[in-house]
C-alpha cells in the first residue's frame, strides 16, 4: 500500500457525510486533569444511531464511513462506562475507544464492505455490513491488545501498546516492579472489553433473515480460531517448535482466517451470496490471509518500524516460530550450513539481542534463501487466490476493488506515524 493510499485509509479526507436520522453525540470534550482522557458532553445524545448510507457514499471512503459508525457507537460505550465507574471509564473504555477510533489500516472492515459489494448487495444492506465492520474492528482492538501483553510488544501503530501506555500513567505511583504486572492485566482488561463491545454491536445489528445464521456462525468460528492461533502462536514459542507445516497452520487460525477470509465470507454473506460463490471467496481469503501474515512475519525483521508502527525484530527476541525462522533452520539443516545454525539458535529467543545480532539474522534469513521463498510464496498465494475468483459471479467494478485491496493487504504496512523511542524506564519491564 502506496503512502497516498495509507492517507486515504486513515481518513486524511473528510469523512463522507452519512444521512444521518440521528446525529451522533455532541463532540467530547477533554478531562481538566491534563490527563488527555475523554468525558462525554452530552451521554444521553451520545446514542443516536447513524441509520442510513448511501452504497456510492461508502464505496467514496469505506475506512471514513466505518470510522463514523464505531464514532457513535463508541461514544454511547464510553458515556455507558462513565455511569458505571469514573476511573474505568477514563482509564480504560476511553483508552479502548480512542484506540479504535485511531484504527490501523481497516483492512478487515474495507474486505466486507468490497465482498458484499461484489457479491451484487447494491447498498440493502449497507447498515447492517457497517456495523458488522465496525464489530471486526473492535475485535481487532481485542485481538492486538492481548497480543501485545502476549508478546510483550511495547509499540503498537506507532504509539506505546495500550498496557505500556496505562503502564507508563501509573508508573510513579506503583511500588517498583508492580507497574509491569498491572499494565499486563489493564491490557488484559481492555482486550476484554473490546471483545464485549464487538460482540454487543453483533447482536445489536439488524441483519437480513437469511444472513443471520451465516453471520453468527462465521462471528463465532473467526473468534475460536483467533484464540486457537494465538494459542499455537505461544505454545510453539514455549516449546521451540519447528515444522513448517505447523508453522503455516498457526498462522492460517492466528491471522489469515480473522484477517481475511472470514471478513470476505461475513460480506458474501450479508450479500447473500450462494454456496459457490461462498466458497470461492474462502479459498481466495485463506490463500490471501496466508500471504498477508507471511507478509507481516518479513516486515518484522525486514520492515521499517516506522512503516510498520511496530518494534523490529521483535518475533526473533521473542522466539517465535514463525514460518520465515522454520523455513531458514530447515534450509540451513539441508545445506549443511553449520554457521547459520548457530545464528538462528544463538538469536531465536534471546530477549536481548543487539541490533548487530538482529543484522546477523537478517544476514541469515538472506543467505539461506528463506526470505526469497517467502517472497516468491507470498507473490504465488496472492495469484493463486484471486484465481479462484475467475468463475464467481462478481460485480465487475467492486470485484476490480476487492481483488486490489487483496493484492494490497499483501504487500504490508503503509508509512505510520514515527515510533516513539520507549526507554526500559518508561516501559516499567
Ligand atoms: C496486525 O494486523 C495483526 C496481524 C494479524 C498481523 P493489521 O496489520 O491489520 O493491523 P492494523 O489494524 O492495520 O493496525
Ligand atoms: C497477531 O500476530 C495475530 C493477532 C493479533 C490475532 P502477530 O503477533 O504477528 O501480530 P503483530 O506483528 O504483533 O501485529
Ligand atoms: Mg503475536
Ligand atoms: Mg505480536
Ligand atoms: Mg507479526
Amino acid at each position: 500500500m502506496s503512502p497516498t493510499q495509507a492517507k486515504e485509509h486513515h481518513g486524511a479526507a473528510p469523512p463522507p457525510v452519512p444521512r444521518l436520522l440521528g446525529v451522533p453525540g455532541s463532540p467530547e470534550r477533554t478531562r481538566p486533569d491534563g490527563s488527555g482522557d475523554r468525558v462525554p458532553s452530552d451521554p444521553a445524545g451520545a446514542t443516536s444511531p447513524v441509520e442510513s448510507w448511501d452504497a456510492p457514499q461508502v464505496d467514496a471512503d469505506v475506512s471514513a464511513a466505518v470510522g463514523c459508525v464505531l464514532d457513535a457507537v463508541l461514544t454511547e460505550r464510553v458515556a455507558r462506562a462513565h455511569a458505571v465507574d469514573e476511573q474505568f471509564a477514563t482509564d480504560l473504555a476511553a483508552r479502548v475507544a480512542d484506540f479504535t477510533r485511531a484504527g490501523g489500516k481497516r483492512t478487515r472492515s474495507q474486505l466486507l464492505w468490497w465482498s458484499l459489494r461484489a457479491c451484487g448487495d447494491d447498498g440493502a444492506t449497507a447498515v447492517a455490513a457497517l456495523r458488522v465492520g465496525a464489530a471486526l474492528e473492535l475485535l481487532q482492538t481485542c485481538a492486538l491488545v492481548h497480543d501485545d501483553v502476549m508478546d510483550g510488544a511495547l509499540l503498537r501503530r506507532g504509539r506505546p501498546a495500550l498496557h505500556a501506555d496505562l503502564r507508563i500513567r501509573y508508573a510513579g505511583s506503583s511500588p517498583a516492579g508492580r507497574a509491569g504486572r498491572f499494565g499486563d492485566a489493564a491490557g488484559i482488561l481492555a482486550g476484554d472489553l473490546a471483545l464485549a463491545w464487538a460482540d454487543d454491536l453483533i447482536a445489536e445489528t439488524d441483519l437480513p433473515a437469511p444472513a443471520v445464521r451465516p453471520v453468527r456462525r462465521l462471528w463465532s468460528d473467526m473468534r475460536t480460531e483467533m484464540v486457537a492461533g494465538q494459542y499455537l502462536d505461544v505454545h510453539g514459542q514455549a516449546t521451540t517448535a519447528q515444522a513448517l507445516p505447523r508453522a503455516l497452520h498457526t498462522a492460517c487460525l492466528k491471522s489469515a482466517l480473522y484477517s481475511v477470509a472470514r471478513p470476505l465470507a461475513l460480506g458474501a454473506a450479508l450479500a447473500g451470496s450462494d454456496d459457490a460463490t461462498m466458497r470461492a471467496l474462502d479459498a481466495a481469503g485463506r490463500c490471501v490471509g496466508m500471504a498477508f501474515q507471511l507478509r507481516d512475519d518479513l516486515d518484522d525483521v525486514f520492515g521499517d518500524p516506522h512503516r510498520t508502527g511496530k518494534s523490529g525484530g521483535a518475533d526473533i527476541r521473542e522466539g517465535k516460530p514463525t514460518y520465515l525462522t522454520a523455513l531458514a533452520r530447515a534450509r540451513a539443516a539441508a545445506a549443511g550450513d553449520d554457521r547459520a545454525l548457530a545464528v538462528l539458535e544463538r538469536s531465536l529467543g534471546d530477549t536481548g539481542l543487539t541490533d548487530a545480532g538482529l543484522a546477523e539474522v537478517r544476514e541469515v534469513l538472506d543467505a539461506t534463501g528463506a526470505r526469497a521463498v517467502v517472497e516468491t510464496k507470498i507473490g504465488r498465494l496472492v495469484a493463486r487466490g484471486l484465481r479462484h475468483f475467475d468463475g464467481a459471479p462478481l460485480e465487475p467494478g467492486a470485484g476490480g476493488r476487492l481483488r486490489e485491496l487483496l493484492r494490497r493487504a499483501a504487500e504490508g504496512a503503509p508509512d505510520s506515524t514515527p515510533a516513539p523511542d520507549l526507554t526500559a524506564r518508561e516501559s516499567g519491564r
